[in-house]
């Protein structure tokens, strides 16, 4: 643990050693201050921590040190220490950058050490939090690809080796994973970017017109041949044919195909001259083509020639951490595509979007934010705006990822546990009564630290800091039990 220094700005000596003793009981190392310069001084000194710091000093007001505090080190965390319940001041002192406050009352010394020991929490786990974003944040830019997962970026690793080449790539992949987008990327990223990108759907092509398709045809080849015609291949001179759903290239084109890629030479239908092609090839498809070599589906000579460098793109479900991020993009995209004001994804919508389980990939995720942001109103896309469909299967659990979280989700499973625990309407309680209890609750949670409990409940720090205040006080919520101890000084 790193070490924990505390500066106590406070004017009463006997308050201070009081507070500095149970400090260092608890492995704090504290400096003190007497008044405001010389905590500045401490600090310009190069001081970092926490800072307990008095509101009324005998050469300032406190309120007024807390900006400067923090101007000279954002890392440092101010605790206010007020007395005679001088809530306003307090409440400024959160709006103005105080991470906390306490008041002076008998139990002071046994509440600062939580207070202070929370404030560190807060402050370590924060700076883990921001160098761990820095960490995933850096996203990997490659072509118009949004990626951090450590399996994207391990494959756009690999596919850096091969952009500068022409080397022949098989992309494999299910349905919607983002091989086109990848086919594109390799292309437009490397030397051949100025040539043609030209893509075959081997799939969408009738077999009869494939073979003409591909490789072209002089005058009056065949019935309705009109005019000599370049295939694809000609097209994609000096750039690169994309070669798409190769699984479903019938066998008898096989073999021509196999031909044109040993002798990068092609033979338009109704002619003997073989016309010389430099392309780079990229083929794609979402079987098994090695079960389709072993079935004879797929000619196992073709399959070499093609599979060079084999890249498989793996399905979403098995990179959870690129959901978020693709989540975010596509929100940002469909709010600028349907000209809708910019919004977010509210946290328990972006949980169940990490749960679902995404037959269809990317493509899928894709089309269930298009339709979340069409729906959405305000600022907030939210689970109401998500499709029915994956709700259910979310939460029917029937194509829900195994390892997945089980937990609540604020706006969805609550109606549900209400409908449970009220029946009838004289079982409803006062509204009121049902926000000091779960302000209670979020307390208590967070060990009495008011900041994790304002940001857990979604409120501000001053209305959760006025709530406290109208209730009667922190402790009478944590621990109403417990003696409530009187404002002293
Ligand atoms: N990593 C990604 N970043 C941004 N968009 C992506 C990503 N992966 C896929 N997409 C988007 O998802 C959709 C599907 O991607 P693509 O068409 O490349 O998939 P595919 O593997 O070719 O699917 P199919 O096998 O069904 O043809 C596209 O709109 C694409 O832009
Ligand atoms: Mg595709």
């Amino acid at each position: 643990m790193p070490e924990r220094h505390v500066l106590i700005i406070d004017d009463e000596p006997e308050l201070t050693n009081l507070l500095a003793y149970r400090l260092r009981k608890d492995a704090f190392f504290v400096r003190t201050a007497s008044d405001g310069a010389q905590g500045l001084a401490a600090i310009d000194d190069g001081f970092d921590g926490i800072v307990l710091l008095d509101l009324r000093l005998p050469d300032a007001d406190g309120l007024d040190l807390v900006e400067p505090i923090m101007a000279r080190n954002a890392d440092n965390r101010i605790i206010i220490m007020t007395a005679h319940g001088s809530i306003d001041a307090a409440i400024e002192a959160t709006r103005r950058g105080a991470y906390d406050f306490v008041h002076k009352s008998e139990d002071l010394s046994r509440r600062i050490a939580v207070a202070v020991k929370n404030a560190f929490e807060h402050r370590e786990m924060t700076s883990r939090v921001s160098s761990l974003e820095e960490e995933v944040s850096e996203k990997y830019h490659f072509g118009n690809i949004v990626a951090r997962s450590p399996e994207m970026r391990k494959l756009f690793e690999t596919l850096r080796h091969v952009i500068d080449s022409k080397v022949t790539v098989l992309l494999q992949g299910e349905s919607g994973t983002g091989k086109e987008l990848v086919a594109r990327a390799i292309h437009y990223e490397g030397p051949r970017k100025r040539g043609p990108f030209v893509a075959v759907n081997c799939a969408g092509i009738p077999e009869t017109l494939l073979e003409s398709e591909l490789f072209g045809h002089e005058r009056g080849a065949f019935t309705g041949a009109i005019a000599a015609k370049k295939g694809r291949f000609e097209l994609a001179d000096g750039g690169t044919l994309f070669l798409d759903e190769i699984g479903e290239m019938p066998v008898h084109l096989q073999a021509k195909l196999l031909r044109v890629l040993q002798e990068r030479k092609v033979e338009r239908i109704g002619s003997a001259q073989l016309r010389p092609v430099d392309v780079r090839i990229i083929s794609a498809t979402h079987r098994n083509l090695m079960d389709m070599v072993k079935d004879g589906r797929f000619r196992e000579d073709l399959y070499y020639r093609l599979a060079v460098f084999p890249v498989f793109l793996p399905p979403l479900r098995e990179r959870v951490g690129d959901i978020a991020l693709l989540a975010s993009y596509f929100v940002e995209k469909a709010c600028q595509e349907e000209k809708k004001s910019p919004r977010t994804l509210s946290p328990p919508a972006m949980r169940m979007l990490e749960r679902h389980h995404y037959p269809g990939n990317v493509r899928e995720l894709e089309n269930i934010i298009s339709h979340a942001v069409v729906v959405s109103t305000g600022s907030t896309v939210s689970i109401s705006d998500l499709p029915l469909s994956l709700v259910d299967a979310v939460r029917g659990g029937g194509t829900q990822r195994a390892d997945a979280p089980r937990e609540l989700d604020a706006d969805g499973n609550i109606e549900q546990s209400f409908e449970v625990m009220f029946q009838s309407l004289e079982e409803i309680p006062e509204l009121e009564r049902v926000e000091t209890a779960l302000i209670a609750r979020a307390l208590q949670l967070a060990d009495g630290d008011v900041v994790q409990a304002a940001k857990a409940l979604g409120m501000s720090r001053a209305t959760i800091y006025r709530r406290i205040e109208r209730l009667g006080g922190k402790e009478a919520l944590v621990d109403p039990d417990g003696a409530h101890a009187s404002d002293g000084g």
